[in-house]
């Protein structure tokens, strides 16, 4: 009879086991495919722009921050835009959204424009 309980638990614990390891490997598809297939312009902002822009990093124009943008605004959403996607000095091409679209950059660029004054 012990033993008899103790293959029961046996097989219990493998049970659990395989469901954690098939809960697992849920997880780890799901984000991947929420990420690239809808992500709002304020969560792309957030992962691969505001580590520089929320702070003004190396010299980055600040979000929500009329005067660190200074005579940049004259310049156009197209300009800017353009400079986002190539680069400028200290700013990489594309931030850090190496995936972005051309819209979605200039969806992202809009949003931080909207942020002033
Ligand atoms: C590694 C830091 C960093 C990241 C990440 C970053 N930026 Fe920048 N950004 C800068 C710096 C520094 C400047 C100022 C460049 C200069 O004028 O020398 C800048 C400038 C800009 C400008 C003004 C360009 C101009 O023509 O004056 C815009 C618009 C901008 N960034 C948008 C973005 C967007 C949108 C993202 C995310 C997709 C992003 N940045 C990610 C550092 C960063």
């Amino acid at each position: 009879m012990v033993i008899f309980q103790d293959y029961k638990l046996f097989k219990f614990l493998g049970l659990i086991t395989f469901l954690l390891f098939v809960s697992c490997s849920e997880e780890n598809k799901s984000p991947v495919s929420t990420i690239s297939e809808s992500r709002t312009t304020e969560e792309i902002y957030t992962q691969a722009c505001a580590f520089c822009h929320d702070r003004g990093m190396a010299g980055a124009p600040i979000f929500a921050n009329t005067y660190s943008w200074g005579q940049r605004v004259d310049k156009g959403i197209d300009t800017l835009t353009y400079n986002v996607k190539y680069g400028l000095n200290a700013m990489p091409a594309m931030g850090l959204c190496a995936d972005c679209t051309d819209e979605e950059l200039k969806a992202v660029v809009q949003y931080m424009l909207d942020s002033l004054d």
